[in-house]
């Protein structure tokens, strides 16, 4: 299916990238994008190739695609809109945009790039892997499915495959032997390389770790979360002393990973797989903090865009503060007042998920944990931005368990925000959550859906205890009896 479906798959991309091209050039295309790693690289990769080509394209970033978002794309004077990162899954509402006779403004073309769960019909102007065989869960992200086409209208940019592997690693999909990219990431990942715009290596996939001292690197690294250890440069100073490793060289300044001896790099490696799986995490968790690293080798060796998983946290950042104007900004290139920009935003990304913890913490009546599933109410306290990354970060901390779905609340605008993640474990036993979310919030008169392993909707207010009773039964139904913990 893979071979076929790929012709196909490239077939596509040619096509939306040649009426991309043959939209007028005084005529504004709208694209709309998420406000992730992955969509907000998507969303750029577009708005390249289509400036690259002369085009006159805008870039708008949105929480998600709902009906307050139709009901701002309706009112815009774009006649062509361009879906990245949404719109497979939410065919009705895109519907309100088109064939509206007696207003002009609802009558728009429309494009979508997307990777989530499509439902039917499949649209003329529409490129999502699933249609063509693969999982977009994990052989592409919208970044790379935005790539596929991008390069057919700007074959000589470089950020674009740059952005696409970002994307990628945004949306943890590097799920392959130490934490590669597979599918058809593996082979963007192999065209950058041979151009010279990507670097791959194995190593530890800690924050900074070429080229920072070791105790901001463990401090720093929030992806994969150091419980205990990210975010407090003191218990890291203790963690790095009690593995036998003098953190300061003889001079009085920090050592570094090029400080260390080969022993002391093992020792350091050891002591952090022991402490993760002290904290809880099995040892398969603990041990994925090394992996293969993919380095940006036009980026300055000290920039927290060269290692490509650093550049996706960086933007993720961007787009969880609702920073989205800078997160385009160093997409597009912008390495002057964007990059010092950037490195405040991500001290406050750290700050503000550390204060989430620690609520968290303190609050138990925030967590609640049912056979079948575990949930965190993050209420008025956590943004609704931020409780997806929240929830990812905790699903591998006590008291939370991998072997059942962890799902977060935070209140919205008007509605309840829902994130839900599975382990890859439950995945592979069947748990889909971006239909199981999808049912259950449409069962409260919500909207929802995904992959299987991440997924989110909206549920109306107060709605919050009776929708995870329901998603308890649903998925008690769907793995089975035998493996409640
Ligand atoms: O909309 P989109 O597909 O880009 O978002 C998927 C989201 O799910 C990302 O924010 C990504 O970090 C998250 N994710 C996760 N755990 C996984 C896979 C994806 O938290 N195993
Ligand atoms: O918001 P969060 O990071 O939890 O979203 C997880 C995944 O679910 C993302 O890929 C997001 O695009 C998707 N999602 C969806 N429909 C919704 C809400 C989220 O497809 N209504």
């Amino acid at each position: 299916m893979a071979q076929e479906g790929e012709s196909l798959l490239l077939k596509r991309a040619e096509s939306i990238a040649n009426e991309l091209l043959s939209i007028p050039k005084e005529e504004e295309i709208l694209i709309v994008s998420h406000l992730d790693a992955d969509g907000i690289a998507a969303g750029s990769i577009l708005l390249h190739a289509l400036l690259d080509s002369g085009a006159n394209p805008c870039l708008r970033i949105v929480k998600q695609l709902d009906v307050g978002t139709i009901e701002e794309v309706a009112k815009s004077s774009s006649d062509f809109v361009v879906f990245v990162d949404m719109g497979s899954g939410q065919k009705t509402l895109l519907e309100k945009l088109r064939n509206k006779e007696n207003d002009k403004n609802k009558n728009k073309e429309i494009f979508i790039i997307d990777h989530h769960q499509p439902e039917p019909p499949e649209m003329e102007f529409e490129i999502n892997p699933h249609m063509f065989g693969y999982n977009g869960s994990n052989d592409i992200s919208a970044s790379g499915t935005a790539y596929l086409v991008a390069k057919r209208m700007s074959s000589t940019n470089p950020y674009i495959s740059q952005l696409a592997i970002a994307g990628a690693l945004g949306d943890l999909q590097d799920r392959g032997e130490r934490a590669s990219l597979v599918g058809l990431n593996k082979a963007i990942a192999a065209e950058a390389e041979s151009k010279g715009l990507l670097k791959t290596k194995l190593g530890l996939k800690l924050y900074g770790f070429e080229s920072r001292p070791l105790v901001h690197c463990l401090a720093n690294t929030i992806e994969p979360y150091l419980p205990g250890l990210s975010g407090d440069e003191g218990a890291c100073l203790k963690f790095i002393k009690s593995l036998g490793i003098d953190p300061v060289k003889a001079d009085g300044g920090w050592r570094s990973q090029a400080d260390l001896s080969n022993n002391e790099l093992r020792t350091l490696l050891n002591g952090i797989i022991k402490y993760l799986i002290s904290q809880g995490l099995s040892s398969k968790e603990a041990e994925s903090v090394v992996g293969t690293l993919y380095i940006f080798p036009n980026e300055a060796p000290d920039s927290p865009l060269r290692d490509a998983r650093e550049f996706a946290s960086s933007i993720n950042a961007c787009g969880r503060l609702g920073k989205y104007g800078l997160g385009i900004s160093i997409c597009m290139g912008d390495r002057g007042q964007a990059l010092e920009e950037l490195k405040q935003t991500l001290q406050e990304y750290r700050k503000t998920i550390s204060r989430y913890l620690n609520w968290i913490q303190t609050n138990n009546d925030s967590i609640k944990i049912l056979p079948y599933v575990q949930a965190i109410n993050g209420g008025t306290v956590v943004d609704d931005r931020m409780i997806g990354t929240i929830i990812s970060i905790t699903y591998s901390t006590k008291p939370f368990s991998l072997e059942k779905p962890i799902i977060g609340f935070a209140m919205s605008e008007d509605c309840i925000k829902v994130s839900a993640r599975a382990s890859q474990n439950l995945v592979k036993k069947g748990v889909n959550l971006g239909t199981l979310i999808k049912e259950a919030a449409e069962k409260f008169g919500g909207t929802g859906g995904g992959h299987n392993i991440a997924a989110g909707g909206q549920i109306p207010i107060g709605q919050e205890e009776a929708f995870l009773q329901y998603l308890n039964e649903l998925i008690s139904k769907n793995i089975g009896e035998g493996h409640a913990h």
